[in-house]
């Protein structure tokens, strides 16, 4: 079924990506992406009259997904929305670029700019973006109750993309003749490894970006790095940055342990209320932490501010500047332009608001919400818990692995002790950060957190393609967007490094195709 897809959805905003590290990390999340929305929508209106055209061009469509593809005995269904765009593509032997949604809504951009988007207009590419079920409106009205998530996993979502794929072939009369490539980023570049990974008749390449392709119970690694990345000249960090961050959490540390006025100290950060529960204290903590490591992962994204002038904040030397202020007043001083940038009144620390939030399954907050879902998703397949237990994280140890997984046991009825098991079999099953795929291209960018989950040096054996694409100097998911003037050279030379592989793998397709002709 496919129906013009109404312009309504231009000014629908968005939503996305990882939870776990209290809300603001999240916020920062949603704005990246509403942030880049905006900025393809500009584009394409740009292109003058053309870019309009394009938009009509756009269609949506739906696909009633069995909801338990194993268990055959189960008839029930959910709609699976998804977007396609024509306006490329070469008939009849033109590729097919997927696009794979992740823990969020997909939108009609998904097809319409990006550098997948580029790709496919060289090529003669028909597009398509999937939504991955649960999120968006790829979901049934009951769909977010904890008995009806049971139908939520990545290895459901991979057999959504086998039956999709069946679906469009048929719908568009498609053929061997025709050349499937997979893109992602993030979860959705995991995803687009695995359908590779799991279905190579499927798919015949595919690119993953920032894939986090390995789950992780206690995902300490991730502080790290934004430690790290915070030190690194290159983008504007020093070692004197995460010195002043260290002090001022400590110093919030210190207070909220009870050697300090609390009360002050919520009066400092503009808190919406005191946290005296043990609860909220952790819950303030996360949101400081989730401003620093929000800043790191979208650093030079325009979301809030970059690297550099973060570190330029806590580093300030003017003599005014270092008078009136020590490390905690800076890191207030963070807070507030956090608060006046996203708008918000004061700063949410109530962990049983939270809680309330999560335990929400009614779908008018499920349509745009991801939070519940993406949440379930750690608790019973990833983990990917960002700690700060680990000496090297440079906010504080209150954020344990027992913190941030306390409310897997009360949303969902898992236990914390049944985590362990549940990420070693994801594992398992996909083959970790050493997976043997071949001709997917893992691309991560030195300043993302989210690499050390990823296949970051690839093997290349023999000789063999290299099969990852490493761009030293930019944070989360950089290359998936069209190219700006004020790109990095790194991130240029990357997005020729990608345009390379697909073309490789688009000629290597034809010869195998010619090849089985004069069989
Ligand atoms: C704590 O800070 C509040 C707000 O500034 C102030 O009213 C109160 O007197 C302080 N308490 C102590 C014990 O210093
Ligand atoms: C340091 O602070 C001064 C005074 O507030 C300000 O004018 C200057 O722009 C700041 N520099 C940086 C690098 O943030």
């Amino acid at each position: 079924m496919l129906l013009p897809s109404s312009s309504r959805h231009l000014i629908l905003l968005l939503l996305l990506n990882y939870v776990d590290a209290g809300r603001v990390l999240w916020k920062i999340k949603e704005r990246a992406r509403d942030l880049q929305l905006q900025d393809a929508r500009r584009h394409l209106l740009g292109r003058t009259v053309g870019g309009h055209q394009l938009l009509r061009h756009v269609r949506e469509g739906r696909i009633h997904q069995p909801l338990d593809h194993f268990n055959r005995r189960d008839a029930a269904t959910f709609p699976q929305r998804f977007f396609v765009n024509e306006a490329y593509w070469q008939r009849p032997d033109g590729p097919v670029f997927l696009f794979i949604g992740g823990e969020g809504p997909i939108f009609q951009f998904d097809v319409l700019a990006g550098h997948h988007v580029d790709m496919a207009e060289q090529h003669g590419a028909l597009l398509l973006a999937v939504e991955h079920r649960f999120y968006g409106d790829s979901i049934n009205p009951d769909g977010l109750k904890t008995e009806n998530l049971a139908d939520l996993s990545s290895q459901q979502a991979l057999a959504d993309l086998a039956a999709f794929h069946q679906h469009i072939s048929q719908t568009f009369s498609l053929s061997h003749g025709n050349t499937w490539i997979s893109f992602g980023g993030s979860y959705s570049g995991a995803l687009s490894a695995w359908f590779r990974g799991k279905f190579p008749h499927l798919v015949f390449g595919a690119v993953a970006s920032s894939a986090p392709v390995k789950a992780k119970l206690d995902f300490s690694a991730y502080n790290n790095i934004v430690g790290l990345s915070l030190t690194n000249g290159a983008v504007g960090g020093s070692e004197k940055c995460v010195a002043v961050l260290r002090e001022a959490f400590a110093a919030v540390e210190r207070t909220l342990m009870g050697a300090g006025n609390v009360s002050q100290l919520a009066l400092d950060f503009g808190c919406c209320q005191i946290p005296e529960d043990p609860d909220d204290k952790i819950e303030l903590m996360e949101n400081l932490a989730g401003i620093v490591m929000g800043t790191v992962q979208y650093n030079e994204e325009g979301v809030l501010m970059s690297i550099g002038e973060l570190c330029g904040l806590m580093t300030n030397r003017s003599e005014a500047r270092a008078a009136e202020m020590g490390a905690y007043g800076r890191l207030v001083q963070l807070a507030q332009i956090y608060r006046s940038t996203f708008e918000e009144p004061c700063l949410d620390v109530s962990h049983e608001k939270t809680v309330k939030d999560l335990m929400d399954t009614s779908l008018h907050s499920g349509r745009r919400a991801a939070a519940r879902q993406w949440t379930y998703q750690t608790c019973t397949e990833f983990g990917f818990y960002q700690t700060c237990e680990d000496a090297t994280c440079p906010f504080s140890g209150m954020l344990t692995l027992q913190t941030d997984t306390r409310l897997c046991p009360t949303l969902f009825g898992v236990s914390q002790h049944a985590l362990p098991a549940r990420v070693a079999f994801t594992n398992a099953y996909y083959g970790g950060d050493d997976p043997p795929t071949h001709r997917v291209l893992y691309v991560n960018g030195g300043i993302d957190p989210w690499q050390e989950l990823s296949v970051v040096r690839g093997r290349t054996e023999g000789d063999e393609e290299a099969q990852t694409v490493f761009i030293k100097d930019t944070a989360h998911c950089a290359d998936m967007t069209t190219g700006r003037a004020t790109d990095r050279c790194t991130l240029r030379k990357a997005r020729e490094e990608i345009e390379n592989h697909v073309t490789r793998w688009l000629k290597a397709a034809a010869q195998q195709r010619m090849g089985k002709r004069q069989q």
